[in-house]
């Protein structure tokens, strides 16, 4: 891993356990993915959301709000709006590059993107019916609030404990348990896993 994917694998562990630290990363991590954003596509290879698709391939249901969490170049936004017909997809991110990005590839008037933390969504309680996480930290207590009773959450890791921001099955169904969240199932394909839940 470079010197950015060992911070960013570093930030994951220590937020993932102690959510309050998040405030002394925030800065560095945005600015990292700030400077990266530019060149975000160029790294994607084609195999990179198989396990998310995996996971939405799961779901029974037809979900009309999503939020797609650390949306980048919102990749997955697109992946879940060429899925779902009648969803409309928010994309969120901290980075406001990644965000310019976003909207540059973007042509679907039912994504929509917006800066914002994922550890303080500006979303109302029960807003989706749909959260997507793709290479992304959770922060458990915003993501249970925003998904409504009934919804689904899908957490996927493109390069499984190889991604840089990763975090392991077990720990997810723990936080997610925990806080309402039922009927997990794990998928593995290509080189990735991805985790589907349901919010009771
Ligand atoms: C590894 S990239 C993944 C981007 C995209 N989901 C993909 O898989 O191509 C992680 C993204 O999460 C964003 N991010 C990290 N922490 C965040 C937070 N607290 N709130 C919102 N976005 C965040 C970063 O800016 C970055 O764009």
């Amino acid at each position: 891993m470079t010197f950015g994917q060992r911070f960013a694998r570093l930030v994951t562990d220590v937020v993932v356990r102690r959510p309050m630290l998040w405030r002394l990363f925030r800065a560095p991590l945005r600015s990292q993915f700030d400077k990266l954003a530019p060149v975000w596509d160029t790294i994607r290879q084609p195999d990179t959301f198989a396990p998310l698709d995996a996971a939405l391939d799961r779901i029974d249901s037809h979900p009309q709000r999503v939020l797609d969490l650390g949306t980048g170049t919102g990749a997955v936004a697109r992946l879940v709006a060429e899925r779902f017909p009648e969803a409309e997809i928010v994309g969120a991110d901290l980075s406001a590059h990644m965000i310019d990005q976003a909207r540059r590839l973007t042509n679907s008037p039912r994504v929509t993107y917006q800066v914002a933390d994922a550890q303080k969504l500006p979303f109302a309680d029960g807003s989706f019916d749909l959260v997507t996480l793709g290479n992304m930290i959770p922060f458990f207590d915003e993501l249970a609030r925003v998904v409504a009773s009934g919804g689904h959450v899908v957490v996927a890791y493109s390069a499984g404990p190889e991604t840089p921001i990763y975090v392991p099955a077990k720990r997810l169904r723990t936080e997610l348990g925990r806080r309402g969240f039922v009927d997990f199932a794990e998928l593995s394909a290509a080189r990735g896993i991805a985790l589907l839940a349901a919010k009771r």
